[in-house]
């Protein structure tokens, strides 16, 4: 049976009686730790990817770090630019110190998560690889010789939004370049975003995934990326797999449908 990883990005964790676009971020996010534990409690791990709080602050860290207290899967926290290291090891003192970068086997693949952050980025949403976190990812990725999946918080190519595509991974396409001549890599997944994109880049997948909390607005083009809209939230399941991974996307909070069987019909769909 394939090994199933949950992921969920972009938090964005506020103090109580701060919402964002009238939604309540911890509520949010606590409704998909609850779907999740309800409907794949089988799942191995958690990977929180970054956007973790939403202004980098020791009392966003510590609702968050109440949040996880009783969910019932191992966890990995990443950073993305929302977030803040120091406030981080303030609340997260049992996390190795040092970039929020690292590898977890599960079964026959090896999950590779990066630390995207920059706080010296000059727009300070943006993130970059410096080089030493690209020369960790390159050793990384020559001594695997298992499939690899890579989890980031910033997007490597173009999302289509220009507003979010004015703050990417600045050296995103070296990044990619690297990852797909490795030959090592099926996937790679980012948030970020807020929405759920797919493309490709020589030949390895790159999915996006949205937030538990605001989305960004389907308006391809011209727009800022502070563009939020209300939509349900959600969170990755990834099925792992040597040969063929796949990642699914759950909405929560979604109108009430019934499940119905059409008995006219041979094929559902
Ligand atoms: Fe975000």
């Amino acid at each position: 049976m394939a090994e199933k990883i949950l992921l969920m990005s972009d938090i964005h964790i506020t103090e109580p009686g701060t919402q964002i676009i009238g939604l309540d971020p911890a509520a949010r996010f606590w409704r998909c730790l609850t779907h999740a534990a309800e409907h794949h409690a089988d799942a191995a791990h958690l990977f929180l990817m970054g956007d973790l709080t939403h202004h980098g602050q020791v009392a966003q860290y510590k609702i968050l770090k109440q949040c996880l207290a009783d969910q019932p899967f191992p966890a990995t926290l990443m950073l993305g630019n929302h977030d803040r290291r120091r406030a981080f090891a303030e609340v997260f003192p049992e996390c190795e110190p040092g970039f929020r970068q690292g590898r977890h086997s599960f079964g026959d693949t090896d999950v590779l998560y990066l630390d995207t952050l920059d706080e010296q980025a000059e727009d300070r949403h943006s993130g970059r690889l410096c080089p030493d976190r690209l020369n960790w990812l390159k050793s990384e990725l020559e001594a695997r010789q298992r499939p690899v999946i890579i989890l980031s918080h910033h997007h490597m190519l173009r999302s289509g939004f220009d507003g979010m595509d004015a703050i990417p991974l600045r050296n995103g396409t070296e990044v990619a370049e690297m990852i797909a001549g490795s030959g090592r890599c099926q996937m790679v997944i980012n948030g970020h975003i807020h929405r759920i994109i797919v493309s490709s880049y020589r030949g390895v997948t790159h999915a996006m995934i949205k937030s538990p909390c605001h989305q960004m607005p389907m308006v391809l083009g011209a727009g800022a990326s502070s563009l939020s809209v209300a939509e349900p939230g959600g969170y990755g399941v990834l099925l792992l797999d040597p040969v063929a991974p796949l990642l699914h996307h759950v909405d929560v909070d979604l109108p009430e449908c019934p499940v119905a069987c059409d008995t006219e019909s041979e094929s559902r769909i």
